[in-house]
């Protein structure tokens, strides 16, 4: 007898008609016409089957702090660093926990059940570390939260920030984070990513670093950050967030560093809502994009995922948790129009995240955790294009959440009653 049996199923490789059925809150079969008995069995009408969304670059510290203690006029990257170290003085543990278990409704509700938050270390109550490290727990049922120790403010530009990440790391953050780009010199940056790479591999930690976040195409850390994987064997457990340089870089030494990247195991997540509004603004016409080399990274053996990196907060006044409209963003940014391209769009936003977050038992495979999006939509792309309503969120083979279908009605003499946006 199974908990739950989802029937009439359409997954993301294109089978369709498929059934799944969950016990004890894992995949226990995935097949055509089971022949099984449930508690509970559900219709999926031949609706997209998904795993959950996961967003591999977010900041759960700032998120919906929008406003206060102002807006960023010039909507640039350097006024949202500076509005923010306004805003931190400020902040407590409860407004943080407040905002941050808001936020990750929002996320449960869109199915996004996995987020990587960068935490600004470079307060030396780390308060934002504690609140999140207890959101963190809070949230465990539903949703994975792991957490990067990010110095805002330069892990040595900044007094304490080296020892204040250490700190953070014995607290219990899963991630290095860092920031080279920001640091006062290109030495100082270098400087940073060696001594962050060799801490991850001291302690055996995965590594993610705001890197080269500039249209400065001078700005060549990620390089650095492929030499130190490489040096260290950390292969697999490093990336670079941002990477908006590579946009601006010169062609030639871009053709020599991609592959570099992928023969030293480093990934990539590239942050498309962001880039495109935080990069360029120092452009008159033509205006930069901002947002790294997606397709040529992918084709180079680089992994890419999209990350949404911020919801109203002092960098961007929009977001909602939905990764299909970060989907939607990349997919126009990198001009990734072909059938297989909006594909990986999808990928970028599920399989490829959990990858680089090192989820365990996620999946559709028969033994994964049976975490699971439905969605109003025949297939990826669909998806994509319709930032398909998600019609149930399923977390270890429990409904979560649930919205009903997006329906209009016409009143149109002659024309049928309802609209179908769906074309699958
Ligand atoms: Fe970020």
């Amino acid at each position: 007898m199974l908990d739950l049996l989802l029937r009439n199923c359409t997954l993301p490789d294109g089978r369709s008609g498929m059934d799944l059925g969950v016990e004890e809150g894992r995949i226990a079969a995935l097949q055509p016409r089971l022949q099984a008995q449930a508690a509970q069995e559900i219709d999926c009408a031949g609706q997209l089957l998904s795993p959950p969304f996961v967003d591999a670059h977010f900041h759960m510290d700032s998120t919906l702090s929008y406003g206060q203690p102002r807006v960023n006029q010039s909507g640039t990257l350097l006024e949202g660093i500076a509005l923010w170290g306004e805003l931190k003085p400020t902040l407590t543990q409860d407004a943080l926990i407040e905002r941050a278990l808001a936020y990750c409704d929002w996320a449960v509700a869109k199915g996004l059940l996995a987020i990587r938050s960068h935490v600004d270390v470079c307060d030396d109550r780390l308060l934002a570390v504690e609140a999140l490290l207890q959101v963190r727990e809070q949230v465990r049922p539903y949703l994975d939260l792991q957490l990067v120790a990010f110095p805002q403010d330069g892990l040595l530009r900044s007094a304490n920030a080296l020892r204040n990440l250490q700190r953070a790391l014995d607290l219990g953050v899963d991630v290095v984070g860092g920031i080279p780009h920001f640091e006062r010199t290109a030495e100082q940056g270098a400087e940073s990513v060696r001594l962050l790479c060799e801490l991850a591999a001291a302690r055996g930690l995965r590594v993610d670093l705001h890197c080269d976040e500039s249209d400065d195409p001078l700005s060549r850390h990620i390089e650095t950050l492929a030499f130190h994987t490489q040096r260290l064997g950390l292969h697999g457990r490093v990336v670079g967030s941002h990477l908006t340089s590579l946009h601006s870089m010169d062609n030639y030494y871009a053709s020599k560093l991609m592959p570099l990247m992928a023969e030293s195991g480093v990934a990539a997540i590239a942050n498309p809502l962001i880039n495109i509004t935080l990069q360029g603004r120092h452009d008159t016409y033509p205006k930069r994009r901002g947002m790294t080399r997606v397709p040529e990274l992918l084709a180079a053996g680089v992994p890419v995922a999209f990350g949404q990196d911020c919801v109203m907060d002092p960098w961007y006044a929009g977001g909602s948790g939905d990764m299909l409209e970060v989907a939607h963003m990349g997919l126009h940014v990198a001009q990734m129009t072909g059938q297989a391209a909006m594909r990986q769009c999808f990928d970028a936003v599920t399989t490829t995240p959990a990858r680089l977050l090192g989820l365990e038992d996620y999946g559709l495979d028969v033994g994964c955790r049976a975490d699971l999006v439905l969605l109003q939509a025949g297939d990826p792309v669909e998806a994509i294009r319709l930032r398909a309503t998600r019609l149930l969120v399923i977390r270890g083979g429990k409904i979560v959440a649930a919205t009903p279908a997006a329906n209009a009605r016409l009143y149109l003499p002659g024309r049928p009653a309802a609209v179908d946006w769906r074309r699958t």
